[in-house]
């Protein structure tokens, strides 16, 4: 493990907290940021291990992703700890929350402590596990350490992670209070739809398979046993212009939901162009849909962004649909996608900082991360606002090697990735001996 050391990042536009830029110097020692100023000289008798000089380039806090599928252990053909830590190392992401869909699933404290193992030994930057929910599993989600919440698929998943049907959503609901994240699309009508398309092998029927209404349903679902126990709940990926709508209307203050980028910013369309790379759960859906995801966001009703990072090969995705499998990968893309909405004038540099970093801290609990200032950790990112780069498959670091915004020309790529005050990226390069930590969890 590299030891921690001091370092001096100069000249460089500072995100403020108050969501200010101001050009300037941070001062980082031991992992943490001990000094944001205008101008600062070398602290009293420290050398500095190293100096930085960030002209022309903005620090933003590091990118906490919170919803990933990382694969390991059990789908390392796909993804595993430590090139999905690369990769969210060349993408600014400093930290992840990760699904509990790998196999074993992540059902249990010692499939929980399996993970933090195998992170401790290779991930660049730092994670948290979900706990996954399944229908037997109550002692293990009420009692299972550090995890940022229990996981809840409610439809488009197989095996013991679907967790269907009311009653046994309220047995959960009802136990316990830390927070609960759901993947909502209801079963049964997915299930239902399916019969009804079964035949077709066009890839675009997936958006019509898998619903508005269908994601509509599941959201009503947990938001009423939310409300029923004030339980605290995540609704993840956020997709349909209906959730949205809903939520604005009433979204109790213990409620927080999340978008990708890729509902954002993709709809039906990408089935022309990329086939079943398109393909996710929940589904892309209508250009209206990602105009009204847009304000929701923008006015304060859609939380944060995760990407759902979620590889699978090419091979497997070059099969017949519906024999493909639903995902696509995200860390590597999502801030400049983000950084160049906010160039383009969608929102502002500050907004997306707000979506990526300080509001996913805030909602999980997760101390010292998320703002630049004195005291919080050393998790930062420096961007390039100035130059657009296309999105190459050849430069992916993903181990699926493809990515569904392949060809996009981007702006505010990270060109330094810090980690715990360790340079993890630079210039292209990482430094594949920095470790990350594993995230804590302030209590409900
Ligand atoms: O598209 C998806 N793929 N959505 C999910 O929720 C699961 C994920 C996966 O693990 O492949």
């Amino acid at each position: 493990m590299a030891t921690p050391s001091s370092l001096l990042i100069r000249h460089a536009r500072i995100l403020l907290p108050n969501g200010e830029l101001m050009t300037g110097d941070v001062q980082i020692r031991d992992g943490d940021i001990v000094q944001v100023a205008s101008e600062i000289s070398s602290l009293d008798g420290d050398a500095n291990d190293r100096e930085i000089d960030a002209n022309g380039l903005t620090l933003l806090p590091g990118v906490i992703d919170p919803q990933v599928h990382f694969r390991e252990p059990g789908l390392e053909h796909k993804e595993d700890l430590f090139t999905a830590s690369c990769a969210c190392a060349k993408g600014g992401v400093t930290s992840f929350l990760e699904m509990p869909n790998t196999r074993p699933l992540t059902t249990t404290q010692a499939a929980l402590d399996d993970k933090l193992r195998r992170a401790s030994e290779k991930c660049l930057v730092n994670y948290g596990f979900f706990i996954g929910a399944t229908a037997e599993n109550l002692p293990d989600l009420l009692d299972a350490h550090p995890t940022p919440g229990i996981k809840i698929f409610m439809g488009s998943m197989h095996g013991p992670l679907l967790v269907g049907g009311e009653e046994k959503l309220e047995a959960i609901f009802s136990n316990g209070n830390r927070l609960i994240a759901v993947h909502a699309e209801d079963q049964a009508r997915i299930e239902q739809r399916r019969q009804e398309f079964a035949g077709s092998i066009d890839p675009a029927i997936h958006s019509q398979i898998q619903d508005n209404e269908a994601a509509l349903l599941a959201t009503k679902l947990a938001l009423k046993l939310s409300q029923k126990y004030q339980r605290r709940l995540h609704i993840l990926h956020l997709s349909t212009g209906e959730e949205a709508e809903l939520l604005r209307q009433d979204k109790p203050s213990w409620v927080t939901a999340e978008v990708t980028p890729q509902h954002l910013l993709l709809n039906t369309s990408a089935y022309q162009q990329i086939g079943t790379l398109a393909q996710m759960n929940p589904p892309l859906r209508s250009p209206q849909d990602n105009q009204i995801l847009w304000q929701a966001l923008l006015d304060g009703v859609i939380d944060f962004i995760a990407t759902d990072h979620a590889p699978h090969t090419l091979e497997e995705k070059a099969k017949v649909y519906p024999n493909t499998p639903s995902g696509m990968p995200g860390v590597e893309t999502s801030l400049p996608l983000m950084l160049t909405q906010a160039v383009e004038g969608k929102c502002t540099v500050a907004q997306v900082a707000n979506w990526m970093s300080a509001a996913v801290a805030k909602a999980y609990k997760i101390p010292n991360k998320g703002a630049i200032a004195a005291g919080y950790d050393a998790d930062l990112v420096l961007v390039d606002l100035e130059n657009y780069r296309p999105v190459l498959r050849e430069e992916l670091l993903t181990k699926c090697g493809w990515s569904p915004f392949e060809g996009w020309n981007l702006t505010g790529w990270p060109i330094v990735t810090i980690v715990g005050g360790q340079v993890v990226y630079e210039q292209g390069k990482l430094n594949t001996n920095v470790r990350g930590k594993a995230l804590t969890f302030d209590p409900d």
